[in-house]
């Protein structure tokens, strides 16, 4: 799949599909001037608004009307897709758009697509933002899982070419092209990783994909196994390795920018390649979906791709703390007290709880370092779809200037993400057994717990933690993202590490 620039007429451009939109006005949709839908009515001899008329097409987001044109202009059809109304015209639209529009070629058997890309801003949204959201939804909506198909059962797509038609800024635009496509191939990337299962995707094999990455884009990479965690007393992610055959990795890459620095940012990410809870079993009814627990890392990794692919002027340190979480002979039992690297001792009453022990110690190595901002993303808590439901990811943070950042950057990227209190009173009811914290219990918000625990192993480091349990994963198919792993929160990472 592939986005470029181009100039001329969209009449007389040589593509399968010329893209013409509408916004919905009053209950009724009109052809505009400006992207060239009055110019294709006019060369088909009024055709199109006929069939707008008769076909009672309002504009309305999302429905389309596809005329095949006979030759009478250059491209094989035309496409006209409604916007909905003007103002509600968001960055999650544009990204339905740009999905259905190459849902539609595909569809048509068609290889390419052509749209104006208009020079005015659209309700608040330059036009190298709406080019942005566009591309981003094109690989959103044509994502599919699939490797473990055979052949003629996998789902077919012709689509390859888009070309947005402007007189514009060239240089900011492919900018923009080349920003969405690595953000794009990002979300593909993390949605990959996540809807592998956990027998193709344990600790090692996260870990040799992280070396691939750091191999292609120049990165600085780092493996610690058993021998390395126990030498760097990491007793509590220790605490959850113990319970599996499969090897544990922490793996920690580093991005460097040339040139000036404006910050130094850490991410973390939760990699629990899978999760059947340990001794403290989960039910077995959606365990099977226990092999996105590795999405805080998959998340995290993706973006590091596409920070350094875009050459973000910010230095990242990544760090996946990667194991699986089983039941076993030697498994860490429930009630067992562990000592994590910052020196806490920690009462393990829950082995489901695994995720905050891992991220506890892998916080506690990313602090050290003393980056500006750390930033975790896990699926801590299946309590996080019922504070905030499917759409939204919780945050929870030390610092509120930096939660504040990542809400912006969230609204500007188009993602949903909601705030949760760190109320320091719930601390205490798991703070009074005979260790010094227990990884569960207190609060019934498992959301706010988790997050309070984590805030033990942060120093006082400018904290904020991703609770993404609820948006990781869907569990229908929708227009930008196939049921699976969506790897929500891509954008607002890079969105974030753009602003700094
Ligand atoms: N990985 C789970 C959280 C999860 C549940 C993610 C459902 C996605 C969907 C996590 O390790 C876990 O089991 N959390 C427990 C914590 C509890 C034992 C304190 C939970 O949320 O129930
Ligand atoms: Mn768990
Ligand atoms: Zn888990």
């Amino acid at each position: 799949m592939e986005f470029k620039l181009g100039k001329g007429s969209l009449a007389s451009f040589a593509t399968d599909v010329a893209v013409v939109t509408c916004f919905e006005r009053d209950g009724a949709a009109r052809l505009e001037r400006s992207d060239g839908g009055v110019e294709l009515d006019r060369a088909l001899g009024g055709e199109l608004t006929k069939l707008i008329t008769s076909q009672k097409f309002t504009g309305k987001e999302g429905k389309t009307i596809i005329v095949p044109t006979f030759g009478k202009v250059t491209p094989r059809y035309v496409l006209i897709l409604g916007l909905g109304t003007r103002k509600d015209c968001t960055i999650e639209r544009l990204r339905k758009a740009g999905a259905i529009i190459t849902k539609e070629c595909d569809r048509l058997h068609a290889a390419s697509f052509a749209v104006v890309l208009e020079q005015n801003s659209l309700n608040g949204l330059a036009s190298a933002r709406r080019l942005q959201a566009v591309i981003e939804g094109a690989f959103m909506g044509s994502y599919r899982f699939e490797r473990y198909r055979e052949a003629d059962a996998r789902s077919e797509s012709t689509f390859a070419r888009g070309t947005f038609l402007t007189a514009g800024p060239t240089k900011l635009f492919e900018k923009s092209i080349d920003l969405a496509q690595s953000i794009g191939r990002a979300i593909h990337f993390s949605r990959d990783l996540s809807n592998t299962p956990g027998n193709d995707l344990t600790p090692t094999i996260l870990a040799q994909h992280a070396k691939r990455v750091a191999h292609d884009l120049k990165l600085g990479i780092d493996v610690w196994g058993t021998a390395e965690l126990k030498k760097e007393r990491m007793g509590a992610f220790l605490a959850v390795a113990q319970g599996t055959a499969e090897p544990p990795a922490l793996v920690h890459l580093t991005y460097r920018p040339r040139g000036k620095v404006r910050a130094k940012v850490a991410l973390v990410g939760k990699g629990v390649t899978f999760d059947t809870g340990g001794i403290s079993i989960k039910p077995s009814k959606s365990m099977h979906e226990m092999k996105y627990d590795m999405s805080g890392a998959a998340v995290v990794l993706a973006t590091l791709q596409a920070a350094a692919q875009a050459k973000l002027p910010v230095a990242i340190d990544a760090y996946l703390g990667a194991t699986e979480n089983m039941p076993d002979a030697k498994a860490v039992k429930p009630g067992d007290i562990v000592t994590a690297r910052n020196g806490k001792t920690v009462e393990i009453i829950n082995t489901d709880a695994e995720g905050r022990l891992v991220l506890a110690d892998t916080l506690t190595v990313a602090a050290e370092k003393k980056p500006d901002y750390l930033i975790d993303l896990a699926t801590l808590t299946g309590g996080a779809s019922y504070a905030v439901g499917e759409l939204y990811a919780a945050i929870l943070g030390s610092d509120q200037k930096l939660v504040d950042r990542l809400l912006a950057a969230s609204a500007n990227a188009g993602e949903r993400l909601w705030q949760l209190p760190l109320e320091k009173q719930y601390l205490k009811t798991i703070t009074k057994g005979p260790a010094d914290i227990a990884n569960s219990g207190g609060s019934t918000a498992s959301t706010i717990m988790g997050g309070l625990f984590l805030s033990q192993f942060v120093g006082d480091c400018r904290w904020a933690h991703f609770d993404i349990a609820s948006c990781a994963w869907t569990n229908e198919d929708n227009t930008l993202a196939s049921k699976g792993a969506t790897g929500a929160m891509i954008p607002t990472l890079i969105s974030f590490l753009s602003s700094l």
